[in-house]
């Protein structure tokens, strides 16, 4: 790591991430807490993706051979230190002054993957030179939102892979955003001076004149929302590998295989978009099924502990990733507190691994879950 933001000290009695999310909360003015806690409607999908992960047992296992055990996974080409990437997440410097800056310093030191939101408030460009210059550093990701214009959506692809990104990963989960009643009730604002830089100079079209009866969504913005045939445009637009991130459905799975996905993220947008939408512990499995091992399947969601961790590639996923936490670490304790959440989860991952007897991550299968003597003993490819 080259060097980093001025910190201040991390509290003592942070010993997990739900202490992290407690902490946080003190920290955080309404508005950014609001923004960043909230899912869509009742949260249900909010409350679920945690309750699901919690529901699935992990059955010890006793007596096996665990010393030169590690955590690494083969990913796309790659072998990472540990499965663990930090989710796309738009203006971090709610958060922290440094925002997306000290979560890639953070995320470089700790070998893990970082994925750019397109509505990041720091330059894509300034976010690569962070990341690149540490040699253990996992992959560096680009989220995209195709852009109503584009033109200026080719553009941005071109100085994400000019920058040095190694992968896009498109989310389609999101053509309008879920009902936030909790922004809503809060009265949401983004302070002045934090905003999505890379969007700068876009032109946005003009909202549509509605005739009475016409729907603001159906008849104005939904006429710029991605599409299918829009996954063959991009692809026939960059040379990096174009994940979906936010498939839930397995017959959306198959279909984002055909379309040439070189992997997907099972993901309902951290329970922000669709509320009653399945827990993505639920889904996960059923899309590693229909994806059939074609292409690596990542999951995101409430994935809070170390034991999450194992269960999700216990069902198949190739790697995770974590969205808030790293929020809270940020505004606990800038790029050390989004450090030390990567620790804690990847301590709490070896910690689960020895006591289910995995050395390795391709010891996690699906026995671990149902323990019994039947159930599938290995791993799809990634
Ligand atoms: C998000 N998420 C998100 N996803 C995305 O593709 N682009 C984005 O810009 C954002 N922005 C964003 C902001 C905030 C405040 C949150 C909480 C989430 C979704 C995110 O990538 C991820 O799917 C979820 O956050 C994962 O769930 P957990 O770990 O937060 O429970
Ligand atoms: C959100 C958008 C930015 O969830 O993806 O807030």
């Amino acid at each position: 790591m080259t060097s980093l933001p001025a910190q201040q000290p991390l509290s003592p009695d942070i010993v997990s991430l739900p202490d992290h999310e407690q902490h946080a909360r003190q920290r955080l003015d309404g508005n950014a807490w609001a923004y960043f806690s909230g899912g869509a409607a009742d949260e249900i999908t909010l409350r679920n993706n945690r309750s699901a992960w919690d529901a699935l047992p992990l059955w010890p296992r006793v007596l096996r051979p665990l010393a030169g055990g590690h955590t690494r996974v083969p990913l796309l080409g790659r072998t990472l230190a540990h499965p663990i990437l930090l989710a796309p997440i738009a203006f971090q410097r709610l958060a922290h002054p440094d925002g997306e800056l000290a979560l890639a310093y953070a995320a470089a030191a700790l070998g893990a993957g970082v994925v750019l939101s397109t509505q990041a408030s720091v330059s894509l460009e300034a976010v690569a030179g962070a990341v690149h210059p540490d040699p253990g550093r996992g992959p560096l990701w680009f989220q995209l939102y195709l852009q109503p214009d584009r033109g200026f959506t080719q553009a941005l692809v071109q100085r994400a892979e000019a920058a040095g990104y190694e992968a896009l990963v498109l989310t389609v989960d999101a053509p309008t955003s879920g009902a936030r009643d909790r922004e809503r009730r809060a009265g949401f604002r983004l302070p002045p001076g934090i905003g999505p830089i890379n969007l700068a100079g876009m032109q946005v079209p003009p909202p549509p004149r509605l005739a009475s009866g016409q729907s603001a969504l159906f008849d104005g913005l939904l006429h710029h929302a991605p599409t299918w045939d829009d996954i063959a445009w991009l692809r026939s637009v960059t040379r990096l590998p174009v994940l979906l991130k936010g498939v839930l459905h397995p017959a959306d799975a198959r279909q984002a295989v055909d379309a040439g996905a070189a992997g997907l993220i099972v993901s309902n947008h951290g329970g922000r978009t669709l509320d009653t939408a399945p827990a993505t512990a639920t889904a996960l499995p059923r899309v590693v099924q229909a994806v059939g091992g074609a292409v690596p399947v990542l999951v995101d969601g409430g994935i809070r502990r170390g034991t999450d961790v194992l269960k999700a590639m216990a069902l198949g996923a190739s790697a995770v990733l974590v969205g808030r936490p790293a929020l809270w670490g940020l505004a606990n304790a800038g790029a050390a507190g989004v450090a030390h959440v990567l620790r804690l989860l990847r301590d709490e991952l070896e910690i689960a691994m020895a006591l289910t007897g995995c050395a390795t991550l391709a010891d996690a299968t699906p026995a671990l879950l149902h323990g019994d003597q039947d159930a599938p003993a290995s791993r799809q490819p990634s």
